[in-house]
């Protein structure tokens, strides 16, 4: 009798298949759907990561797992003719649009849970909510198996908690960072700015315009975290937004730093009328 062969490496692939040599490559863009210029660009770095022969692929499902009680699961905007029209101009393969209940179908019980990373910030604002991320991404990531994921930075703690369940879980998906799209006026593009009335939308730049202040005193010398947080906190009360967090992170474990390097990520998120909103930036 042979002994078998031990292996002690642990393999940096697990997924039960791998795709052949030549192939197609196939980059997925998860969204929940009322798509805008930032998921877009999401899409256009998915083709260029898979080129002209791969396939690139979209989900929108309004997941409801990442959504507390108190949220906006039921009103959330839909949009899927019109998603589906900005998925064409992009040049998306394929549309995954699952049925709740058919994604997650009866007897499902079984979650991803992120550590540390999913704990503060957003996190502690929203109990649960990235569980429910983490969840529907390795769902969609064991079902469609992509070879590369595209994230975008707009949510940067959800960026960095789906970055690390992959390499926790071994996950053979490559994950894409995008940067932030945003209006002309430093708004950053967002499906639930489609809620603001007019008044509101002008209040909502107070997110943008809080971090570039501190952006411009981080160039100008200043070092101290609660001064630079000070700025956005000025900004929101001038705007009347108020203040659900803004802290400044070590851009790789979130944890708040009280003195600012040139990678340190600001973010924040605010409350303009009953529309909750988010926004970051790297301070150098
Ligand atoms: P959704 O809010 O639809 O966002 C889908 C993707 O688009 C996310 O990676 C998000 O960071 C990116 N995105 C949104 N606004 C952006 C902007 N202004 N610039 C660049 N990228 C932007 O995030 C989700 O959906 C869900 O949590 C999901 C990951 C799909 C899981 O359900």
């Amino acid at each position: 009798m042979r002994a078998p062969k031990v292996v002690t490496e642990v393999p940096a692939r697990t997924w039960p298949r791998g795709r052949a040599p030549g192939e197609a490559r196939v980059a997925l863009v998860p969204t929940l759907g009322y798509l805008h210029a930032g998921h877009v660009s999401l899409m256009r770095a998915a083709r260029e990561r898979v080129g002209d022969g791969g396939k690139v692929l979209v989900s929108i499902f309004v997941n409801p797992l990442q959504f507390g009680p108190t949220e906006d699961f039921a009103r959330y905007p839909r949009d899927l003719e019109g998603d589906l029209e900005k998925c064409a101009s992009a040049g998306v393969d394929e549309v995954f649009h699952p049925d709740a209940a058919a994604f997650y179908p009866p007897g499902f019980q079984t979650s991803v849970e992120v550590g540390a990373l999913a704990e503060g910030l957003c996190g502690a604002r929203r109990p649960g909510h990235f569980r429910g991320v983490a969840t529907v991404v390795y769902r969609l990531f064991a079902l469609l198996q992509p070879d590369v994921a595209l994230f975008g930075e707009k949510d940067f703690q959800q960026l960095r908690v789906i970055q690390r369940m992959t390499a926790d879980l071994a996950l053979p998906v490559e994950i894409a960072a995008c940067p932030i799209v945003r209006e002309p006026d430093g708004l950053a593009l967002s499906s639930r700015n489609a809620y603001l009335t007019d008044p509101e939308r002008e209040r909502a730049l107070s997110l943008s315009k809080g971090l570039r202040a501190a952006q411009r005193a981080f160039a100008e010398g200043e070092r101290r975290a609660e001064v630079l947080t000070g700025l956005c906190r000025e900004a929101l009360q001038t705007a009347d937004a108020r203040l659900d967090y803004v802290e400044l992170c070590d851009p790789e474990t979130l944890r708040p730093v009280r003195v600012a390097e040139r990678r340190s990520r600001l973010l924040l998120a605010a409350f303009v009328g009953k529309t909750r909103l988010i926004d970051n930036l790297q301070l150098g």
